[in-house]
Order: structure tokens, then C-alpha cells, then sequence
């Protein structure tokens, strides 16, 4: 059995159809109530709460662990210490690109204690390291819809955004075969886009023109900290306003795995298309 976490966002949500459609028996978790796939159970826990975990991880091979938002909120020892008590012998970690890339960050510290944590754990362990999300321009949903507009800082940096799909897809194979233990993989996706070129994507995908209006850093900064903490807003504006060569290179990791090229953000938008409408 396959215990998926954060089951019910970007990347859980195709993780969970595609183990479920590969034929593995899959527990889907998240702490509020949600609607699974033919075949799936879901049950709800809190990652923050680890003794929520022990019966769902009880009877498990592998654990797909996602923590949501920077990962602060929980205690990598005590989450693998249930997962071990329940069986679990491999289990991949959902990190961040920023992990390696920006080892001295603040805002990525906990994920890159959670990736020390996996790598003593004497469990077969695989660590994904995706840069930004293509599925982040949800968050341009409410003005494309109300006014056709997206507003967004650094109009003209680009980076390589990966499909949560890929990302998913990705994790499926190293959740079911064991030629991925110790692996490190960086996923992006197929080529550097601006966020300019991303709301013209989905103008396209929409059928009908989105204008893009640049904010300064200083604007998009009041606006995350809305929802997120100081160190990770700082950490975020880094990379979008100046990302390292690194985090601006395409990796060969996803073609490599999958056998294919990574799927492009036009595609994703043609997909997601009835979010902006
Ligand atoms: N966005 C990016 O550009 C980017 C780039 C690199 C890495 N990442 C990493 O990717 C992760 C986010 O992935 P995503 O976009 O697929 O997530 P998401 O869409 O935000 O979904 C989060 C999922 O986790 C569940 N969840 C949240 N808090 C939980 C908790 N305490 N216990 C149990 N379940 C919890 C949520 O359901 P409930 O709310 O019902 O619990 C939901 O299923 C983060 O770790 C982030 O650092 C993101």
C-alpha cells in the first residue's frame, strides 16, 4: 500500500489517479475531508500532528511525503518514526529546487532538514526537487476571469515552471520502482518562460488577449505577506526577481525518468483553462 500526503493539491491530486490507474492500492491524506478516485481510500491526519499518522501508515511500503507551504510546521523525526513503526521501507520526499540552490536561505531550511532527516533514515529514499510551479498562476485566476489582467513582478525573468503533472508522474515511478533509491532529481519544465509569456499563454489558451501589468517588488511583497511569512516571501522574491544560473537552467531529470519532454506551461494552461474563464 502507497500512502500519498497532500493528496488533494497539484501534485497529490495526478499522484493519486496515477498510482490508482497503475493498479496500486493507495491511501490518499489530508487533514480536511475529501472526495477520492475509484479505488482509493482517503483519511484524514495532520502532518503537524504525527500520531494522527499511525494508523494510516500502518500497513504501508511507501510513503509520498509533501508538507505544504515552507514546511515549518513539522517534525521530520517523528513523522519517519511512525512511518517506520508502520512498515514503510521507502519513501519519497516532495522538496524544493531552492533546497540546493540556496543552502544558506532561511526559507527553505526546514525542507532541507527534512532531506538530512530522510537520508539517515535507513529507508530507501528518493528526494524531488521541482523549481516553481507552473500551477502558481492560479493565484492570477481572480483578475484574468474579472478583468482579463494578470499583475505580477519580474515580468521579464524567465524560468523553467514544471507541470505539477510531471512532477506526479514523475513520483509515481519512484514511489514503484526501486532503481530510484538515493536519487536526487531537479524537475523543471522544458524551456524558461516570463511570467509576461505565461499570461499571454493563457490569454491563448483562453482565446482572447490578458494584459500583463508589472508590479514593483515592493507591491508583490505586501501582497505575500498576506499569506505567507516574512523569510519565505523574501525567499520567493529571490528567486522569481533573481534567480541563480542554476535555477534558471532546464534539467535533463524529467526526459531522463519519463522517457519524454516535460510538459510545456502552454499545455497546462490549455488544461486548466476553465479556471481563468
Ligand atoms: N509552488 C511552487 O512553486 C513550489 C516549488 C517547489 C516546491 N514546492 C513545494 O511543494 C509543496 C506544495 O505542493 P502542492 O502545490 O502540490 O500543494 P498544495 O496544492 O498547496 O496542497 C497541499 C496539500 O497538503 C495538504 N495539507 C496541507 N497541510 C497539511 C497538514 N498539516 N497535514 C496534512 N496535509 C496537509 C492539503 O490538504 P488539507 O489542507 O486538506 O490538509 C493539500 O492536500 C510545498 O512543500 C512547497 O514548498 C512548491
Amino acid at each position: 500500500m502507497i500512502v500519498v500526503t497532500g493528496a488533494t493539491g497539484n501534485v497529490g491530486r495526478p499522484l493519486v489517479q496515477g498510482l490508482a490507474a497503475a493498479g496500486e492500492q493507495v491511501t490518499a491524506v489530508s487533514r480536511r475531508p475529501a472526495e477520492a478516485p475509484e479505488g482509493v481510500r482517503h483519511r484524514q491526519a495532520d502532518l503537524a500532528e504525527p500520531e494522527s499518522l499511525r494508523t494510516v501508515l500502518n500497513g504501508a511500503d511507501a510513503l509520498f511525503l509533501l508538507v505544504s507551504g515552507a514546511g515549518g510546521h513539522v517534525n521530520p523525526q517523528a513523522i519517519l518514526d511512525v512511518a517506520k513503526a508502520g512498515g514503510v521501507r521507502r519513501i519519497v520526499l516532495q522538496s524544493s529546487q531552492a533546497a540546493g540552490t540556496r543552502p544558506e536561505s532561511d526559507s527553505h531550511s526546514p525542507l532541507r532538514e527534512l532531506e538530512g532527516a530522510i537520508q539517515q533514515s535507513g529507508l530507501d529514499w528518493t528526494i524531488l526537487r521541482p523549481g516553481g510551479f507552473a500551477s502558481n498562476a492560479f493565484a492570477w485566476a481572480e483578475t484574468v476571469r474579472s478583468q482579463r489582467t494578470v499583475t505580477a513582478p519580474f515580468g521579464d525573468v524567465a524560468l523553467p515552471t514544471v507541470d505539477p503533472a510531471d512532477i506526479a508522474e514523475v513520483a509515481v515511478a519512484a514511489l514503484r520502482d526501486g532503481g530510484h533509491a538515493g536519487r536526487t532529481y531537479e524537475l523543471t519544465g522544458p524551456a524558461s518562460i516570463t511570467s509576461r509569456q505565461r499570461a499571454q499563454a493563457i490569454g491563448e489558451a483562453l482565446g482572447t488577449p490578458v494584459r500583463f501589468i508589472e508590479q514593483s517588488r515592493e507591491e508583490a511583497r505586501a501582497q505575500m505577506l498576506q499569506f505567507m511569512p516574512e523569510p519565505v516571501a523574501d525567499g520567493t522574491l529571490s528567486i522569481l526577481g533573481e534567480p541563480s544560473a542554476a535555477e534558471q537552467r532546464v534539467s535533463p531529470d524529467v526526459e531522463r525518468i519519463l522517457g519524454r519532454s516535460p510538459r510545456t506551461f502552454a499545455e497546462w494552461a490549455v488544461r486548466n483553462v476553465a479556471a481563468f474563464r
